[in-house]
């Protein structure tokens, strides 16, 4: 097994993280031992962020004691992933689905860097009061106006920070080219942050793509 990034693994079943909370599953991922250390095997099927590292991406900003802004946490696949890897660090979790969030909080429990947040990403006033300035802001929420729910939520990363976000073309119009989508959203977000990574995962997710940018 090999540490790719700052607490990411790759072995031959892929990317994996060491458990935060050995034995417990999130999503009924497979769980792995090796030199007496538990890891859990990130499903690029199941997470958009392991479907583009699967597909080549070369930026994690995440580091051990890194802050960050999740938006769209839905019931925690990828934030329980994140959490394993900003193992010294904080996730503030936002998500408006009672539903999930119940789910969410369900598996967040026994994890002590996750602030979970019942709020619509839409209104970041709702939440500024729970945050502090963070690293990362990582969004993926299939809504309309996806670089314009990323823009008003940057105030709260600090400059050079990085934001990664997972663009979904159908949520903002059926029926134009996907490609046409990615540019628009890409455009809006280039007002505010240098694009320094686009990885195509529709072969994991169709019609998805993943962006990395830092705040300029
Ligand atoms: C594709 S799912 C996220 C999956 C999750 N990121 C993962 O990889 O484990 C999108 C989530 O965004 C949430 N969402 C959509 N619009 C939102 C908004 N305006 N504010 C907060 N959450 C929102 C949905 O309820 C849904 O749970």
């Amino acid at each position: 097994m090999k540490e790719k990034f700052s607490n990411v693994y790759y072995d031959d079943i892929g990317f994996l993280t060491k458990n935060l909370v050995p034995g417990i599953r999130v999503y009924g991922e497979k769980l792995v031992t090796y030199n007496e250390e538990e890891y859990r095997a990130w499903n690029p099927n199941r997470s958009k962020l392991a479907s583009a590292l699967m597909l080549g991406l070369t930026i994690i900003p995440f580091t051990p004691s890194s802050k960050v802004l999740y938006l769209g946490s839905a019931t925690g696949t990828t934030v329980s992933h994140i959490s394993d890897i900003v193992s010294e660090g904080m996730i503030y979790c936002v998500e408006f689905s009672p539903r999930s969030m119940r789910d969410f909080i369900g598996n967040a429990k026994m994890r002590n860097n996750l602030v979970p947040i019942l709020a619509d990403a839409k209104q970041p006033i709702e939440y500024a009061p729970l945050l502090e300035t963070v690293d990362v802001i990582y969004q993926d929420i299939a809504q309309v106006e996806q670089a314009e729910i990323v823009l008003r939520n940057l105030p709260f990363l600090k400059k050079g920070g990085h934001i990664m976000l997972c663009i979904k073309a159908r949520s903002i119009d059926v029926t134009k080219d996907p490609n046409e989508m990615f540019k628009k959203e890409i455009e809006t977000l280039s007002q505010a942050v240098d694009i320094v990574e686009i990885i195509d995962i529709g072969q994991y997710e169709k019609d998805h793509s993943f962006v990395v940018g830092i705040k300029r």
